[in-house]
Parts: structure tokens; C-alpha cells; sequence
């Protein structure tokens, strides 16, 4: 518990709680993303089971990174910065808590009924309704705390992260609720409500702002906190990030169209998602230049410092993915691209580049603060995570493009008779050696994830040592 005035005490403990469970579901999320990358290199590792084989845990594995791992890292930042930069406690207590019990719980029914078979089959919607709900209920009242925390503020201004965490917490509950609205047939079976293109065309609404807001919005929220504090200078310009909200926000929601290239969706629609997606890089390359242009005059701090790093590498990540992104919208480039390897690439290089990087840099500035330590136990340690993570993310994503430019030339080329020139089982024994570069590279990134839970549990025990400290200097 930390205080700024007599009067004032932050709740820390639910940043805490989410902070580990950051951890946690990070090293569970990233431990099943090495598994199903083994499982394509090595098919018996899919154990000849039904509830272990790559169609029902890869699943498993996007919901726990996005929504156990980011969404964890999305919480802990988000309650942490709102106190901070409106100098007021939560508004409430249990509602904090409802949100992390709510949370976990989502997640441990993720863990059940995934591997069961039981989905709904949208992408990252896949929980059924039962679980939707308790996802809405969460959701509400997330809204309602931070929200509420921030009209009780004791200062004049909302600070831009603010205005980032909350664009994502409304745009995220109209996606989840909008896209999952099913009529329930049994206790864990459900029909969309929506039929066919139609039904299509929300879910590719859900899931790119899913990208676009979950995985976007609220991780730029978290550095325009974190870049400025870890670098000790003001951001570039406060003016450009109100312009890069507005301009991100009103061009995201447009661009889902994208996904559905070439299927049954109007063309014109297509179209429109392909040229909102070429606008989209400029207030993405706004956003990512006014985060990196914060470190001027303070570029030397990379070279002592490993969190700066991460933080400062992940924005590099993100201009490349949101580079990448445009491009692969382009109908042409994804009559290449879709359906391949390339997609994978392009997702993880925002995965684990983007959003694994700055939330690792965010939690490893928020450990020491949330434990009342002066720092981390092994600046060292965090200097091995950094090169860690960014070779294994640099494997992971030139496998991917290799494989995937690849198999979009292979299944693609006709001999002169225009009948096919390689078959399909040519292009999957072709991809086997990117595969096993992307296995090795996951399981590098994890072994990085594994060196920071012990360099944390270090952190935290440094906790009782700095009590026993003090307490030999009391008087007995
Ligand atoms: C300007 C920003 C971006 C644009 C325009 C964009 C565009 C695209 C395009 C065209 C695809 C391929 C669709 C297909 O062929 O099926 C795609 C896939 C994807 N992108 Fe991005 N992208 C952007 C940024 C990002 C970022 C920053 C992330 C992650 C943090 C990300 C995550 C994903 C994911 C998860 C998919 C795979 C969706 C699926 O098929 O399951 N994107 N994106
Ligand atoms: C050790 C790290 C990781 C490894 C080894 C890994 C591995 C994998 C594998 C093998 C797939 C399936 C690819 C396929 O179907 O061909 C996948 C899909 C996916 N992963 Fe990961 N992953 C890791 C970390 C992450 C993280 C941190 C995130 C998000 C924050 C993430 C998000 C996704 C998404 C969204 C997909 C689905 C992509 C699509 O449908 O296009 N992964 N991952």
C-alpha cells in the first residue's frame, strides 16, 4: 500500500494479484503455445488423444496468452495507472476483486472446456454462453471501476493513457456482447445468432478489434504510462497522442473486411476494409513515433537499462506489424498471404514483439513499486529475459515468413497444362524446417518468461528481507 497524501492509499492488491497472474498465465499460455508448435513438427505429440490433438488446444492456447496473459497485464496496468494518474483509490474494493476472481475463473473454465471440444467455433469467442456471460458480467463491472475511478479524480485532467484503457474497456464490451449473441440449445452448446456472411462479417468485426482493441488500444494506453515513467521524460507530444486516439479508434472499427477477402462478403466491403487498413498505418506510425521520439536525449539510458529496452524494442514490433498489416490487406499481397504461414508470423511478431514485450517491461517496472522494494532482484537476469525474447521472437517470425511466402508460391504454381505444380503434402513437408525454427524459438521466448518468474519470486522475497531490515533497526 502506497501513499501519496495522509489521506490517500491506493488499492495495490488486485494490481498485485493481476500482476502474478500475468506471470502465470503467460508461462501456461506461451508452455501450450510450444506445445502445439511441437505438435506440428512432431505429429505424436498430438498423444493420439481427443482432448490433447492441435484442434482442440490451439484454442486453448490463444485464449489463455490474449485473454489470460494480456488481458492479466491489461488489468494490473490499467487499475495501477488510473489510481496513479487520478490521485484517487479505486472506487471500490470488491468490485476490483469481483473482476480478478471473475477473471481467473474465466480462464480455469477455458482450461476445462476447450480441451472438451465444447466451443462456440468463432475465433477468440470460442468459450460458450455460459461463460460469455460471466465474461459480460466481468467486463461491466471493469467498466464500472475505472469508470467510477475516474470521475472521483482529485486531478483536473484525464491522462491520454486513460483515454486509451478506456477506449479499449467500452470498444471491447459491445465486441464481445455484439459478436456473441447466440440462442443457447443446450447447457454448453449455442447457435449464432447471426446467419451466414452476415455472421461472418461480425465475427471478422470482432475478432480485428479484438486485434485493434485488445490487443492494441490498451497496450498503447500502457506506454504512454510506462514509456515516459521508465525513461524519466515527459511524452514527445501530447498533442499528436490525442490525435493518434481519435485517429486510431475511428479508423480501427472499419478495417475487419480485411479478413474476408475474396469469400462471399460484397466486394465493396472488402474493398472498404482494404483502404481503412492503408489509413490505419498512419495513426499507428503517429503513435509509435510519439512513444519512441519520448526517449530523445535520453537514448543512453539503453544501454543500463533492460525494461527501457524491452519497452522501446516492443515499439519497434509494433511499427513493423502495423507495416506488415497494411500490406497484407492489400487484396492482391493476401491472395498470397492468406491462409499461409505468413499470418502466423504476422500475428506473433505483434504477439510476442507488441504486446508480450511491453507488458513484460511493464510488470518488471511494476514489481519493486507493488512489493515496496527498490528494485528488481537481477538487473542482470532481465538483461538475459531481453535477449531471450527478442531472439526467440526474431526465430519465430523469419520461419513463419519463409514458410509462409513459401507455401503461398507453391500452392499457387500451375505447369503448363495449368494443372498443379506441387501438392499439398509437398508445401506441408517443405514448411517442417520453419517449423522446427519456430519451435525453437517458442521455447526460447518461454525459457525468458521462466528466468523472469524467478527473478520476481526473488523480487518478492527481497520483501521480507527489506521487513526483517527494518525491523532489527526498531527498538526492540
Ligand atoms: C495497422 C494495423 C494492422 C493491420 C491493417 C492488420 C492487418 C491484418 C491482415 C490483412 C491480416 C490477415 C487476414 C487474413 O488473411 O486472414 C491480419 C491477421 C491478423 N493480425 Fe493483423 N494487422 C494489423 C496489426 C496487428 C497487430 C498489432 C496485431 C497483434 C497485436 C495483429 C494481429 C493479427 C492477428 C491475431 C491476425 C490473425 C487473425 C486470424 O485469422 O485468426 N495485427 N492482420
Ligand atoms: C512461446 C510463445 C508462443 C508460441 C511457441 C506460439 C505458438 C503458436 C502456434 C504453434 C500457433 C498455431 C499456428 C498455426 O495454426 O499454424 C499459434 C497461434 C496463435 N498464437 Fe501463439 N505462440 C506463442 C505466443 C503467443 C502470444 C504471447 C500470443 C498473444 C499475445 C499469441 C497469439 C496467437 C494467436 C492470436 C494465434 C492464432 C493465429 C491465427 O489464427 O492466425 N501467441 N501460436
Amino acid at each position: 500500500m502506497s501513499t501519496v497524501n495522509a489521506n490517500l492509499t491506493y488499492n495495490y492488491k488486485v494490481v498485485r494479484q493481476f500482476a502474478i497472474m500475468t506471470l502465470v498465465w503467460g508461462i501456461v499460455g506461451m508452455g501450450m503455445g510450444v506445445l502445439i508448435a511441437s505438435q506440428l513438427v512432431w505429429p505424436s505429440m498430438n498423444l493420439d488423444l481427443p482432448w490433447t490433438h492441435f484442434g482442440r488446444l490451439r484454442p486453448l492456447h490463444t485464449n489463455l496468452v490474449i485473454f489470460g496473459f494480456g488481458g492479466s497485464a491489461l488489468f494490473a496496468t490499467s487499475y495501477y495507472v488510473v489510481q496513479r494518474t487520478c490521485q484517487a483509490r479505486l472506487i471500490s474494493d470488491s468490485l476490483a476483486a469481483f473482476t480478478f476472481w471473475g477473471w481467473q475463473a474465466v480462464m480455469v473454465a477455458a482450461i476445462i472446456t476447450l480441451p472438451m471440444g465444447l466451443t462456440s467455433t468463432k475465433e477468440y469467442a470460442e468459450l460458450e454462453w455460459p461463460i460469455d456471460i460471466l465474461i459480460a458480467l466481468v467486463w461491466i463491472t471493469y467498466a464500472l471501476v475505472f469508470f467510477g475511478t475516474i470521475t472521483k479524480r482529485s486531478t483536473p485532467h484525464i491522462y491520454v493513457a486513460n483515454w486509451f484503457y478506456g477506449g479499449f474497456i467500452l470498444t471491447v464490451a459491445a465486441l464481445h456482447i455484439g459478436n456473441n449473441l447466440a440462442l443457447p440449445a443446450t447447457a454448453f452448446k449455442s447457435y449464432s445468432a447471426y446467419a451466414g456472411v452476415t455472421d461472418a462479417m461480425m465475427q471478422w468485426w470482432y475478432g480485428h478489434n479484438a486485434v485493434g482493441f485488445f490487443l492494441t488500444a490498451g497496450f498503447l494506453g500502457m506506454m504512454y504510462y510506462f514509456v515516459p515513467k521508465q525513461a524519466n521524460r515527459p511524452v514527445y507530444s501530447y498533442r499528436l497522442s490525442i490525435v493518434h486516439f481519435w485517429a486510431l479508434i475511428a479508423t480501427y472499427v472499419w478495417a475487419g473486411g480485411h479478413h474476408l477477402h475474396y469469400s462471399a462478403l460484397p466486394d465493396w466491403a472488402q474493398t472498404a476494409g482494404m483502404v481503412m487498413s492503408l489509413i490505419l498505418l498512419a495513426p499507428s506510425w503517429g503513435g509509435m513515433i510519439n512513444g519512441m521520439m519520448t526517449l530523445s536525449g535520453a537514448w543512453h539510458k539503453l544501454r543500463t537499462d533492460p525494461i527501457l529496452r524491452f519497452l522501446v524494442v516492443s515499439l519497434s514490433f509494433y511499427g513493423m506489424s502495423t507495416f506488415e498489416g497494411p500490406m497484407m490487406a492489400i487484396k492482391t499481397v493476401n491472395a498470397l498471404s492468406h491462409n499461409t504461414d505468413w499470418t502466423i508470423g504476422h500475428v506473433h511478431s505483434g504477439a510476442l514483439g507488441w504486446v508480450a514485450m511491453i507488458s513484460i517491461g511493464a510488470v518488471y517496472h511494476l514489481i519493486p513499486k507493488l512489493w515496496g522494494v527498490p528494485a528488481m532482484y537481477s538487473t542482470g537476469l532481465i538483461n538475459v529475459h531481453f535477449w531471450l525474447a527478442t531472439v526467440g521472437t526474431v526465430l519465430y517470425i523469419v520461419a513463419m515468413w519463409v514458410n509462409g511466402i513459401m507455401q503461398g508460391l507453391m500452392w499457387r504454381a500451375v505447369n503448363q497444362d495449368g494443372t498443379l505444380t506441387y501438392s499439398f503434402v509437398e508445401a506441408l513437408e517443405a514448411s517442417w524446417p520453419g517449423y522446427l525454427v519456430r519451435f525453437i524459438g517458442g521455447a526460447i521466448f518461454l525459457s525468458g518468461m521462466l528466468v523472469m518468474a524467478y527473478n520476481t519470486y526473488m523480487t518478492v522475497r527481497q520483501k521480507d528481507a527489506v521487513a526483517l531490515d527494518n525491523a532489527a533497526v526498531q527498538p526492540a
